[in-house]
C-alpha cells in the first residue's frame, strides 16, 4: 500500500487548486446568489482538460487516473461544489460510459467533443415517479425504421438546461422491465425535446438543473449507447463511478469547512483569548480531520480499484456514503464554532451546509448506497 502520489498527480492537484482559486473563486458567492451557470468557467475547464480527465487522449481526454479526478474534484468543490458536480457529471456519468460503451460513430462525434470540453453533456435516468426506483422507468422509446420516438418526462437533470448532448435512459420493450431499458443520446434542439424552468435550489445554485420533456422526439438508432436493453446496466455502471465523483465533491465542501473553521477559531477572541485555544473547539476540529481523512481513505480505495480494473461498486458506494454523511456534520459545525456568524451569509459556511447536503441525496441517497454495500455484503457470504 502506498500513500504517496505521483508526481503528475500532485501537478494536477496543484493546477486544481490554482484554477479553483484564481478563476472560480472570484465569481462563486455572487453566482450563488444568483443561481447564474458558470459558463465561461466551464469553457476555461475543458481548455484545460478538467471535463475529459479520464478520457484516452485518442478521444480528445488527458488520459489521466481516477486518483487524479478525484483529486481535482476535491479541489475545485472546495472553492465551488456547484463547478463540481457540472465536471463530475460530464467527466464520470458522460464521457465515462461513452468511452466504455459507446460505438466508434458515438465516440467520434459526441465523446471527443466532450471530453474537450466543447460540448457539455448531461445524464437524464430519474423520473417524477422513478427516483430511488430506478428500473421502474416510464420514458420509452419506439422503434421507427432507422429512429427510435422517445416520449416522457425525467427529473432533476444536473446540466439539463446548458447540456449539448444528454444520454437518456428509455423503455424500449416493457415487457422486459429493467432489461428491456436502452440509452440514447439526445441533442440540444432536437424536436421534441424541451426543459422545464430552472430548479430553484437550497444548495448547489450555480448548477443548473431541470426537468427534461420528450414529445415524439426522434432520434437516430445509431445515437443508442451499447445495445438495446441494456441502458439500465449502461446507467448502474456509469453511476459507480459518478459515486466516486460526488464522493470527491463531498470531501471537498468538508475541507473548506474545516479550513473556514480553523482560520476563524485563530482569528475570534472570547473570554481574553482565541477560541482555537478552548478545548471544545479543538475536540471539534480534531473530530472534522479524523472524518475527511476516512473519506478521503475510502474514496481513494474506490478509485484505486476502478484504475485497477477491479470490483469497486460497494467502496464507491462506501465512499459516497460516508463522504456525504461527514461533508454535512462538517458543515454543521463549521456553523457551530462561527456562531451568529455562521448563520449569515457574510462567511461562507452557511452555504458549506446548503451546497453538501445534496450530496446525500443524488447519484443515488445515502439509504440506495445502503443497500447496494448490503447486498455487495450478503451476496459475499
Ligand atoms: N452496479 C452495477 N450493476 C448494478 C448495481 C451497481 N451498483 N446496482 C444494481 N445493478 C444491476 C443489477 O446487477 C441488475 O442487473 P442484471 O439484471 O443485469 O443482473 C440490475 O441492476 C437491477 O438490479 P436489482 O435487481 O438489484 O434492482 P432493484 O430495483 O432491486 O435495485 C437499485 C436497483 C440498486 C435500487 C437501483 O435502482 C439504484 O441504484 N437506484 C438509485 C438510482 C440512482 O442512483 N439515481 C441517481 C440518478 S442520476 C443523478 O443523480 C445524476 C445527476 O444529475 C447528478
Amino acid at each position: 500500500m502506498n500513500f504517496e502520489l505521483t508526481e503528475d498527480q500532485i501537478m494536477i492537484k496543484e493546477s486544481a487548486m490554482d484554477f479553483a482559486e484564481n478563476e472560480i473563486a472570484p465569481s462563486s458567492v455572487q453566482r450563488d446568489k444568483d443561481a447564474e451557470f458558470p459558463a465561461d468557467i466551464v469553457k476555461k475547464m475543458g481548455e484545460l482538460g478538467f471535463m475529459g480527465m479520464m478520457v484516452s487522449p485518442e478521444y480528445g481526454g488527458a488520459g489521466l487516473d481516477t486518483i487524479s479526478y478525484v483529486l481535482a474534484m476535491i479541489e475545485i468543490s472546495k472553492v465551488d461544489a456547484s463547478v463540481g458536480v457540472i465536471m463530475s457529471v460530464n467527466n464520470s456519468l458522460v464521457c465515462y460510459g461513452l468511452e466504455k460503451y459507446g460505438s466508434d460513430h458515438i465516440k467520434q462525434k459526441y465523446l471527443i467533443p466532450l471530453a474537450k470540453g466543447e460540448k457539455l453533456g448531461a445524464f437524464a435516468l430519474s423520473e417524477p415517479e422513478a427516483g430511488s426506483d430506478a428500473t421502474k422507468q416510464k420514458t420509452t422509446a419506439d422503434k421507427d425504421h432507422k429512429h427510435y420516438v422517445i416520449n416522457g418526462i425525467k427529473n432533476w437533470i444536473t446540466n439539463g438546461i446548458s447540456a449539448d448532448y444528454t444520454l437518456v435512459m428509455a423503455t424500449t420493450d416493457k415487457v422486459k422491465a429493467h432489461k428491456g431499458i436502452s440509452t440514447f443520446i439526445v441533442e440540444k434542439g432536437t424536436q421534441g425535446f424541451g426543459h422545464g424552468v430552472k430548479e430553484d435550489k437550497l444548495g448547489i445554485r450555480s448548477s443548473d438543473t431541470c426537468s427534461l420533456t420528450f414529445e415524439n422526439c426522434r432520434v437516430p438508432s445509431e445515437n443508442m449507447v451499447w445495445d438495446e436493453g441494456r441502458g439500465f446496466n449502461f446507467a448502474m455502471n456509469t453511476l459507480n463511478g459518478g459515486r466516486i465523483g460526488i464522493a470527491a465533491q463531498a470531501i471537498g465542501v468538508a475541507e473548506a469547512s474545516l479550513d473556514a473553521s480553523v482560520k476563524y477559531a485563530k482569528e475570534r477572541k472570547a473570554f481574553g483569548q482565541t477560541i482555537s485555544n478552548f478545548q471544545a473547539i479543538q475536540f471539534k476540529l480534531s473530530d472534522m480531520a479524523v472524518k475527511i481523512d476516512a473519506a478521503k481513505m475510502l474514496t481513494f480505495k474506490a478509485a484505486a480499484l476502478k484504475d485497477a480494473g477491479k470490483p469497486y461498486y460497494k467502496e464507491a458506494a462506501m465512499a459516497k456514503l460516508y463522504a456525504s454523511k461527514i461533508s454535512v456534520e462538517c458543515a454543521l459545525e463549521a456553523i457551530q464554532i462561527h456562531g451568529g456568524y455562521g448563520y449569515v451569509r457574510e462567511y461562507l459556511v452557511e452555504r458549506y451546509l446548503r451546497d453538501s447536503k445534496i450530496t446525500e441525496i443524488y447519484e443515488g441517497t445515502s439509504e440506495i448506497q445502503k443497500m447496494v454495500i448490503a447486498r455487495a455484503l450478503l451476496d459475499q457470504k
